[in-house]
């Protein structure tokens, strides 16, 4: 399998951006699928931090980045990006960097209309990143959107412009808003279409050449299998299919493409936003992993809700994306507990459940079954060998492969590259 496909089998937030960084230090192309800058990737490369959000991982170290079809491009927000990444030494060029030109955009009216939603909804919000994306979605599937491809056709844009502002008038109207200024956003695209349309091409043509090379690509996914808008805890996920399956159809390239399928697997749990989450701790355990974790979100710096190891979850996310093996991340972060315990079921109405049901009643309502294992008071913070872990830990992994029937790849026990147990190379497998 030369290619790898990495997508995060929770909430998101499993810590793909270390693993990423490992991985797209030995690819040949690394490609975004699906989501927007919605999410948040935070590689440390030499000592320097730095924070992604829509360019694919691989632009640090000048490898080919490509943004595929799959993905909402707000071009606005590339751009302070790619500025803030040159800013830190990155050299950014079309010869590296590559965006689908049958993109669509996100424009300043998704965000507003994110943000009306969100308002509106109060108590009922989903939480969202107020990015835009999940009206820029929408506008994708209801044949109105804006693509990068048009940025070289704006003396024709105007009757595509009329039928997309209609749309969005009287959604504004709805929320008392004026109507979109339409001469305005023309000439904001106008200002910004240079800028994108240096990037733009037929991304699946390059990608094929790629394959056809023998090249390796790195598929990098966004967010969690739990945010998928099929597969995730509906209505409160993001607007994308987030599974492995996307990176074919979110790239240009057929399914026998992805390769192995490495599901990110955070120890315990976090999810942000509003939403489901059985196992959440809303005590002192949950208020130590959540600073031992530093769970706060990238993008927005929202906290995190924590909550114990849901198997239960993962073994669905793993089930439905196909997972080959799994990173399971932050295990140093259990350290010192007396005891962990992890889900394996749900207590409902008085039936036990082995899945999450689809019903959003239903997943508030489930009730987590656990079994409790000794934690372990030994450091697992920088272990590079099975050997340097200590027992409890070896048994708690070897619980929770056993419950999400996947076998671990690796485990992560710092941010550092280095710090990493690696028991199958998805590259090599
Ligand atoms: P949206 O993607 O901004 O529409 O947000 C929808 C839901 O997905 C919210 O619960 C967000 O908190 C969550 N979400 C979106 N992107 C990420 C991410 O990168 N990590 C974790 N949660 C995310």
């Amino acid at each position: 399998m030369a290619n790898v496909t990495v997508i995060g089998a929770q909430w998101g937030d499993e810590g793909k951006g270390k693993i990423v960084d490992w991985l797209a230090s030995r690819a040949d192309a690394v490609v975004r699928f699906q989501g927007g800058h919605n999410a948040g990737h935070t590689l440390v490369i030499d000592g320097k931090t730095y924070k992604l959000s829509l360019l694919p991982s691989g632009i640090v170290s000048g490898t080919l980045s490509v943004i595929g079809n799959g993905v909402v491009l707000d071009p606005w927000a590339l751009r302070d990006e790619v500025a803030k990444v040159e800013g830190q030494g990155v050299s950014i060029t079309d010869d590296n960097l590559a965006i689908a030109d049958n993109c669509p955009l996100i424009l300043p009216l998704h965000r507003d209309l994110d943000g009306l939603r969100e308002t509106a909804a109060g108590k009922g919000k989903i939480g969202t990143t107020g990015r835009g994306i999940g009206p820029a979605y929408e506008d994708k599937v209801g044949r109105r959107a804006i693509r990068v491809c048009d940025l070289a056709h704006l003396d024709t844009l105007e009757p595509q412009l009329d039928r997309l502002c209609a749309h969005h008038d009287a959604l504004r109207a709805g929320f008392g808003q004026p109507p979109v200024d339409r001469a305005a956003l023309l000439e904001e695209l106008r200002e910004i279409a240079p800028f994108v349309l240096r990037f733009a091409q037929p991304v699946w043509k390059r990608l094929k050449k790629v394959r056809r090379a023998g090249a390796k690509i790195l598929f990098e996914g966004a967010q969690g299998v739990l945010l998928d808008v099929d597969h995730g805890t509906y209505p409160f996920v993001t607007s994308s299919n987030t599974v492995s399956g996307t990176a074919a159809s979110g790239s240009g390239l057929g399914p026998n493409s992805t390769g192995f399928v490495l599901g990110i697997v955070k120890a315990y749990t976090t999810r942000v936003g509003s939403g489901p989450f059985p196992t959440e701790l809303e005590d002192d355990i949950g208020q130590r992993l959540g600073e031992r974790g530093h769970e706060f979100g990238t993008v927005t710096g929202r906290k995190r809700r924590v909550g114990w190891f849901d198997a239960v979850l993962v073994r669905q996310s793993c089930a439905i994306s196909g997972v080959t093996g799994i990173a399971l991340t932050k295990i140093d972060v259990l350290d010192g507990l007396e005891k962990v315990a992890i889900c394996t079921g749900y207590r409902l109405r008085g039936k036990v459940y082995d899945y999450l049901p689809s019903h959003a009643a239903d997943q508030a309502e489930c009730e987590p079954i656990y079994e409790e294992m000794p934690g372990w008071s030994e450091s697992t913070a920088g272990a590079r060998s099975y050997a340097d872990l200590p027992a409890n830990a070896i048994k708690y992994i070897q619980r929770i492969q056993e419950l999400i029937e996947c076998p671990v790849a690796l485990v992560s026990t710092s941010p550092e590259r280095d710090d990493t147990i690696l028991m199958r190379d998805p590259f090599v497998d």
